[in-house]
């Protein structure tokens, strides 16, 4: 195995993750800045399993159990998988007079001596006694999906959380929760700004936090609307979370139910995967979402299967899965668990992959900086209706020197020392995933520049730019590792904007005593050395940076 299938690597990432995430926003920091760039760990794109694919608004205790059993057996934890996520149907719009979720005892019943029937907690224990963790789902609106567009059974009227967020949020935390999806359907017909609730549905679960101690991920389902992208990454000030970028891959297939008959599309899975591509959005815990995966469900093929993890993986999406666990193929497993792959969605600089090259219609290289220096993960991608070869050249991607290692993922194989470019004829509707070792290309280092902004190397202040004038690199999408010093116990988290476009917000995880670094990708719209990057702290003090290289 390659040093990235290490599975140590992943769950070394995944303690300093959740250290990060008991962190809280804009806390004291004391300067000490250094030399010395190291990667500082960021939180990586959550993986699990979610009920609305296979089970609609059927799931109940039962179910979740044989699930979160099941993640055990296929070895899907050992794999790095930890979500058990319970998606619509869980709670048919009840109140009691305060105001409380009422749920269904019969559907979530006591599982242990002691247990109350009707208390979401009892499903959490479970989830957490066998090592892994629980999400639940809500709705942004007044009334949820299962209101307006009821799957199986009938709809139910008030399945949303407005006007009750900060008691829900508080709710799902003392349960036990640890992830929280939040839906947009009442929100949409209710014409409300996503930005604006969304925003005040993450200063709810950070005060739902502070109150219980206990961490709620945040996962925003608002299908792309009003460009979620840009607006996000920290949201209401949370440390991590991910964001719809478009509609469902499929509608839920339940077996034996009416609805049995329905089939996943592989077109319609490449569609999703291409409105995930935002890039200059997804950095330092904040990942763009495609959707939940639909790898081993009616309607694709073992091969793509495989096309659909590759493209998952190289997106740095969430990996969660739709399919039902206990009927999953020893194929489909196969697929699922492949550490290679995983590895490279799971990379710790947290970048999204970019369209390397396209030779002809639907034949397309896709290429993700891992961390590792010199090794980036290649797609090679045919979208059309016959084989055809696609090539790859390492300058391509930023490598320097002609030679370098490839593997085959998917194959296992190592094909060797490759000089300058790599050819393959792909299948039809199929793709290559190769792991490249070779030598990196060179970095620009530039220092702040201009007059009237904070200094380097000392905190960002909220209204003095640091600015870096005058910048270029290689490509239009380009990949920029960020030096920086937070030596205080919080992340700091500033804003950043290139030549005036939409501004990203970057999280700047403690560094301790020495310098860190963090990567990000921006789209330099500029040609040659035009291009102005701009950062500002959001509150104070901000992150120390003292340089930033680009390739
Ligand atoms: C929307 C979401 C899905 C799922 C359903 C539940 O369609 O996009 O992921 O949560 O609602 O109704």
């Amino acid at each position: 195995m390659n040093k990235l299938g290490s599975k140590v690597a992943i769950l070394a990432a995944r303690a300093a993750v959740a250290a990060l995430a008991a962190t809280m926003l804009c806390g004291p920091a004391n300067l000490n800045a250094q030399s010395g760039p190291r990667q500082i760990a960021i939180p990586l794109p959550p993986m699990g399993w979610s009920s609305w694919n296979s089970f609609s608004n059927t799931v109940d205790s039962r179910a979740v159990m044989d699930q979160a059993k099941a993640m055990i057996s296929t070895g899907m934890h050992k794999a790095g998988y930890q979500y058990i996520n319970i998606d619509e149907g869980w709670w048919l719009g009840e109140r009691d007079e305060q105001g409380n979720i009422v749920v269904d005892p019969k559907a979530w019943p006591a599982l242990a001596p002691g247990e109350h029937a009707g208390d979401m907690s009892n499903i959490v224990r479970f989830i957490h006694g066998l090592g892994l963790k629980a999400g639940i789902y809500t709705d942004a609106g007044k009334n949820g999906c299962g209101t307006y567009s009821p799957d199986l059974g009938p709809g139910y009227p008030n399945q949303g959380s407005e006007g009750h967020y900060e008691q829900d949020f508080l709710q799902f935390a003392r349960w036990g929760f640890d992830y929280v999806k939040v839906d947009w359907c009442g929100g949409n017909k209710e014409n409300l700004d996503p930005a604006v609730q969304y925003a005040e549905i993450a200063r709810a679960i950070l005060r739902a936090e502070a109150n219980t101690g206990h961490h709620l991920y945040f996962s925003i389902c608002n299908w792309g609307r009003n460009s979620p992208w840009t607006w996000a990454p920290n949201i209401g000030g949370v440390p991590a979370d991910i964001w719809r970028v478009s509609g469902d891959i499929v509608a839920p297939i339940v077996a034996g139910s009416r609805n049995a008959g329905r089939k996943a599309s592989f077109q319609k899975m490449l569609r999703n995967f291409d409105q995930g591509i935002h890039p200059e959005a997804e950095h330092t815990g904040f990942y763009n979402d495609p959707d939940m995966m639909v790898v081993g469900m009616p309607g694709l093929t073992d091969a793509g299967n495989r096309v659909h993890m590759s493209l998952w993986a190289m997106s740095g999406a969430p990996l969660i899965v739709g399919a039902d666990l206990t009927k999953l193929s020893d194929a489909t497993r196969a697929t699922l668990t492949n550490p290679a792959v995983l590895a490279v969605d799971q990379d710790v600089l947290g970048l999204q992959a970019v369209k390397a090259g396209e030779q002809g219609t639907g034949l397309e290289v896709w290429s993700k900086r891992l961390a590792a220096s010199g090794e980036r993960a290649v797609l090679l991608l045919n979208r059309t209706a016959s084989a055809a070869p696609i090539s790859v050249h390492w300058s391509d991607f930023g490598l320097s020197g002609s030679s370098a290692d490839v593997k085959d993922l998917w194959a296992g194989k190592d094909l060797g020392t490759v000089n300058d470019s790599y050819s393959a004829t792909i299948p039809a509707s199929d793709a290559v995933m190769l792991l490249v070792h070779g030598s990196e290309g060179k970095m620009t280092r530039y220092r702040p520049s201009g007059s009237g902004t904070s200094a380097a190397g000392h905190a960002l202040e909220k209204n003095h730019p640091l600015t870096f004038s005058r910048v270029s690199s290689r490509f239009p999408i380009a990949a920029i590792e960020i030096v920086y010093t937070n030596s205080g116990p919080s992340t700091a988290f500033a804003e950043l904007r290139v030549n005036g476009q939409d501004a990203t917000r970057i999280a700047f995880p403690p560094t301790g005593s020495a310098a860190g670094a963090v990567w990000i990708q921006a789209v330099l719209d500029r040609a040659g050395a035009q291009n102005e990057l701009s950062f500002s702290a959001i509150c104070e003090p901000g992150p120390a940076i003292t340089s930033i290289s680009l390739e």
